[in-house]
């Protein structure tokens, strides 16, 4: 078999892509993280596979993939690539830590004040040719507390943001302390998950998705929450039961919600979206120019490297040449 350099599985395009074409055989195929099957055959002959969130790196691909050294995630969460067995396989995984942290950050509190002063509701209303200002009475954020649920690089960019709308900061992260510096920078209250949705007005969800935080957003967490509360999620979808977050917005348990991500994506239309309190967006937080480009060019670089035998700068795990030429 031919071996061939990268391949790439979904839609991600850009300047540092044409570089690494300039370099290496790069086969694009944007679509092809849909059929599992075909991806497991295409994959064998390459040595480095590109993907976004879409493409399943499951034990199966990478048991397919059998040239395969290393595998760039364009982005931050890793739940869709199977880290652990990587690993074992030898092969490196590569991600873009922190490059679209800021976007992230800009647009929960976009959905914070679109949440607040109900623009999207408004803008459409508008639109249709009314002019209803009593209907659109909205409520200020100065002075109310913003929770971070997930005290991460996005987290705390969000909350510093929050913080020149004159919010009172609180986190809940079981992974830091009190004494931690970005805390103290931001003069947050560090308190426990169930703490924090009793006393937030908006909490604003910035976890991985995994075993510990997959639904923990559930009906008993919104009973803690406030009538008046705003939920906002950009971090992964399966950490909110959607039929519980349903009840809870029809009920007015919370007032409302945005989600930028999905229990699964694209989802199956259903009774979330009639729902007028909640505002949906298609997993676009981080879609930027300016980080995607950052996003793009930092994956490309980092899986050159591997490719030309050099080290990882962003590797998340841990892999010995050993171990990769014994498993393959
Ligand atoms: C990320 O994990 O980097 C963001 O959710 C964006 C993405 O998955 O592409």
């Amino acid at each position: 078999m031919k071996m061939r350099d990268i391949l790439i599985s979904e839609d991600i395009q850009g300047a540092a892509i044409d570089v690494l074409r300039s370099r290496f055989d790069v086969v694009s195929l944007q679509d092809l993280w849909k059929d599992a099957e075909e991806l497991r055959v295409r994959v064998k002959e390459f040595r480095g596979l590109i993907v976004r969130n879409q493409t399943n790196v499951d034990s199966a691909l990478l048991d397919a993939a059998e040239n395969l050294v290393v595998v760039g995630r364009a982005g931050v969460g890793l739940d869709n690539v199977d880290v652990e067995h990587a690993t074992r396989l030898g092969v490196v995984v590569t991600s873009t830590p922190d490059q679209n942290a800021i976007s992230v950050a800009e647009l929960a509190i976009g959905l914070m004040v679109s949440l607040a002063r109900m623009l999207p509701q408004a803008n459409s209303d508008t639109h249709a040719g009314n002019w209803n200002r009593r209907e659109f009475l909205g409520t200020e954020l100065y002075g109310k507390t913003f929770g971070i649920v997930g005290a991460g690089k996005i987290g705390y960019l969000t909350a510093r943001r929050a913080q020149a709308f004159g919010m009172k900061i609180v986190a809940c992260d079981p992974f830091i302390s009190r004494d931690n510096v970005l805390l103290s920078e931001l003069q947050a209250d560090l308190v426990d998950f169930d703490e924090l949705l009793s006393v937030c007005d908006v909490v604003s969800c910035h976890l991985p998705a995994n075993k510990h935080t997959a639904g923990i957003f559930d009906l008993s967490r919104f009973r803690k929450m406030k009538p008046t509360s705003f939920l906002i999620n950009t971090a992964r979808g399966e950490v909110i039961r959607e039929a519980d977050l349903f009840q809870a917005l029809k009920t007015g348990m919370i007032a409302g919600a945005a989600l930028d991500v999905r229990a699964t994506e694209p989802p199956v239309p259903g009774e979330l979206e009639a729902l007028p309190n909640l505002i949906l967006i298609p997993h676009i937080a981080a879609f930027t120019r300016e980080a995607q480009d950052r996003v793009i060019q930092a994956i490309c670089e980092d899986v050159a490297r591997v490719l030309d035998g050099k080290t990882s700068q962003n590797a998340v795990n841990k892999v010995s040449r050993a171990v990769a030429v014994a498993a393959r």
